[in-house]
């Protein structure tokens, strides 16, 4: 298995370095805690990629507010979070396909912390299904979620990011959003969609220096790959043979806290399998 590897595609100049968040610029030496003292967001925290690396942050010592619909599922993670770290956890619901939920998280997270260093926008779903089969209430709640929510989450949350000297905006893409095929296409769409948004973003960010990466994940052991299933597609890749959500969080943390990915911002994290 080939976990990681890092592109530049787009062959950009480097911006948006954030001093902020490397323990020692320059250095490649990084401190217990490297994201003491800063304040992370994450979406979709409830399961998944999102839970893994709400405890990954955590372990580097970021406060966290931690969101998705699911409360519940909020509640049990932050419980144990604060059992085993010493970080501070907030657990808020939002969805973030709506705006006035949105707009809630914000004042929620400008009441709790005052500003935010990291923005992971994580939450999204994935149906699948030939088109003559989809359902458009679905492909609608998708596009809600997938590009619409981190447009929200970024219009919304990211002045808390700019407020504090910048930071770093993490957008959660997919190998589906470079390449279509059957049975994914509007899954795809919202992906190529929030690609391109974090290209511009990336340029409109840099004065405020804040770094927008994009991690596109290779097929993860989550629900995902259960809600593909049953949109009838045939299985990419058998169960075990798909990544841990785990080995997404570390490459997202490791890309965090290394400044050269202001310089090589898209990251690709994949098995050798094919791509999803
Ligand atoms: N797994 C893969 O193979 C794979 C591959 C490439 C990219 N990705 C991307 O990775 C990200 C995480 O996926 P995952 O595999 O970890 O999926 P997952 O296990 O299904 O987790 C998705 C998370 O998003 C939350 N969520 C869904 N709709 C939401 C909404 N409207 N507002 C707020 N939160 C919402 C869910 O919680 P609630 O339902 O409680 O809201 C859940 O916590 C997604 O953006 C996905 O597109 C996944």
């Amino acid at each position: 298995m080939a976990p990681q590897g890092a592109r530049n595609p787009s062959g950009r100049r480097p911006q948006g370095l954030s001093p902020a968040l490397t323990a020692n610029p320059g250095s490649k030496t990084i401190s217990e805690h490297p994201l003491q003292n800063k304040a992370a967001l994450i979406t979709g925290a409830g399961r998944g990629i999102g839970k893994a690396l709400a405890y990954q942050l955590a372990k580097l010592g970021a406060d966290l507010i931690l969101t998705s619909r699911n409360l519940d599922a909020l509640m049990r993670l932050s419980a144990q979070l604060r059992r085993r770290e010493l970080c501070r956890v907030v657990e808020h619901a939002c969805d973030v396909g709506e705006m006035e939920s949105v707009e809630k998280l914000a004042a929620v997270i400008e009441h709790k912390f005052g500003r935010l260093d990291i923005v992971i926008n994580n939450a999204g779903v994935g149906y699948s299904g030939v088109l003559f089969e989809s359902e458009a209430e679905m492909v609608g709640r998708m596009l809600l979620t997938n590009l619409y929510g981190p447009y929200l989450v970024s219009r919304f949350c990211l002045p808390l990011v700019a407020v504090g000297g910048g930071g770093v905006v993490v957008n959660i893409v997919s190998q589906a959003g470079i390449e279509g095929s059957p049975g994914f296409a509007m899954y795809s769409a919202t992906k190529q969609g929030l690609q391109t948004f974090s290209e511009a973003l990336r340029l409109e960010m840099a004065e405020h220096n804040i770094r927008v990466l994009t991690v596109s994940p290779g097929m993860t052991r989550t629900s995902f790959y259960d809600r593909f299933l049953a949109g009838k597609c045939p299985a990419p890749m058998s169960y075990s043979d798909l990544m841990a959500p785990e080995e997404v969080a570390d490459s997202i943390a490791r890309a965090l806290l290394d400044p050269d990915h202001g310089a090589c911002p898209e990251i690709t994290v994949r098995t050798d399998g094919p791509l999803q």
